[in-house]
């Protein structure tokens, strides 16, 4: 990433805009917010909430007015199943919901995926058929990673040896749909850092009848530097640790307590160490997915931007599956990837990835596909 001026930034300069003037509410103006507070406490008016800068900075971001953020912010996306394939016939499941008299409406571009419309995420959790593992609860937005591996085009007997690894896995939403996709067919390996989460981990896949993974715990900006990991994996999920400003629902009372630009700058750094693992981890050949549920540019397309400058064999590509026929309908929720914001600009390639807004289909959301040379 460089500096408008064409002056090149290093990493350790770039700073996830903890500068003033996107927190103020006036954008565009080198603005000192502890000025602001002084003048405005002298003159007897009130402080700038956590929210008041929560909004200003994206709609800095989204280059939205913050009563729209405001809306997208306060906006629950629907909910949405994916009828567990590992768990016996889909037709037959679908059936036994049908006659739980759940409502159900087909995704048509993700495979045995329904929009749940008259039942709620908890309802829908107290089920026996949950329990059993007969289908998983899983937002729009976080199906999309694993199916940009297009692992549907990999025959059954060269799915044998496919090696996937998932770098930041638990609680496993997508390490169990990729072994859905993968019909419990070559290995994955699925890493997460706490052992807590990793145990989680572990329940989640047993519970969803996965029996392709094995957990491992341990840091994944390591994982890649071992020698016994280099260039091992076909495919490599990184659906990273980050600010999740995607989940945030304004609605709630202390829903941004999780949240600070603090934050923001904390996870950029901790995502650059995981995508270089990551890419460490990749065969030539391969392809990387990196997700997160924020909009911050500074952990998403400056990520991006971060590797394919270190290596030159980093491609980025399109995601197929937002530009295919079945996603037409929904395709007006996709954003390119920002090639400036504040005062940094991306290369021009980070147009390829795309980011959803909160609304009522989409929790907010990133994914970016590389392929490596
Ligand atoms: C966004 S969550 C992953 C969600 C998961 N992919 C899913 O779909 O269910 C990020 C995970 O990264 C883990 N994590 C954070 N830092 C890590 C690190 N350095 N190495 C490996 N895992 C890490 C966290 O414990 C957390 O479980």
């Amino acid at each position: 990433m460089r500096k408008k001026r064409g002056r090149p930034v290093s990493r350790r300069q770039f700073k996830s805009t903890s500068d003033n003037s996107d927190q103020s509410g006036y954008q565009g103006k080198n603005f000192n917010i502890k000025k602001l507070k002084k003048i405005k406490k002298s003159k007897g008016e009130k402080f700038y909430t956590k929210e008041d800068i929560f909004l200003s900075r994206l709609a800095s971001i989204l280059k939205l007015p913050t009563g729209r953020v405001k809306q997208a912010f306060t906006e629950r996306a629907v909910t949405a199943i994916r009828i567990n394939n590992l768990a016996g016939d889909p037709e037959s499941i679908k059936k036994l919901l049908l006659k739980k008299r759940l409502k159900l409406k087909e995704i048509p571009w993700s495979p045995n995926t329904y929009i749940v419309e008259n039942k709620d995420k908890s309802e829908l959790g107290e089920m026996h058929a949950y329990e059993k593992g007969l289908f998983y609860i899983q937002n729009l937005s976080s199906l999309i990673p694993a199916l940009e591996f297009r692992l549907e085009r990999i025959s059954d007997k060269s799915m044998q040896k496919v090696k996937v690894l998932d770098l930041t896995a638990s609680p496993g939403s997508k390490t169990s749909q990729l072994a859905a996709l993968m019909d419990n067919q070559g290995k994955i390996i699925a890493n997460d850092v706490d052992p807590h989460r990793a145990q989680k981990l572990k329940e989640v896949l047993d519970q969803f009848h996965v029996k392709n993974t094995k957990v491992t715990v341990q840091d994944g900006s390591k994982v890649g530097i071992k020698s016994e990991n280099r260039e091992k994996f076909d495919f490599v999920l990184l659906d990273a640790p980050c600010s999740g400003e995607g989940m945030i629902y304004l609605t709630h009372s202390g829903s941004l307590r999780f949240w600070s630009i603090r934050k923001v700058k904390a996870m950029s750094k901790i995502q650059r160490k995981l995508i270089e693992s990551a890419w460490l981890a990749l065969k030539t050949g391969g392809t990387l997915v990196y997700s997160t549920c924020t909009l911050e540019p500074g952990e998403n397309e400056a990520i991006i931007d971060f590797l394919i400058k270190k290596h030159s064999n980093a491609q980025v590509k399109k995601l197929d599956l937002v530009n295919s026929e079945e996603f037409k309908d929904f395709r007006k929720f996709v954003k390119p990837g920002i090639t400036e914001w504040n005062q940094y600009s991306f290369s021009p390639e980070v147009k390829k990835c795309i980011r959803l807004v909160p609304s009522a289909e989409f929790m907010g959301f990133f994914v970016a596909k590389i392929y490596k040379g």
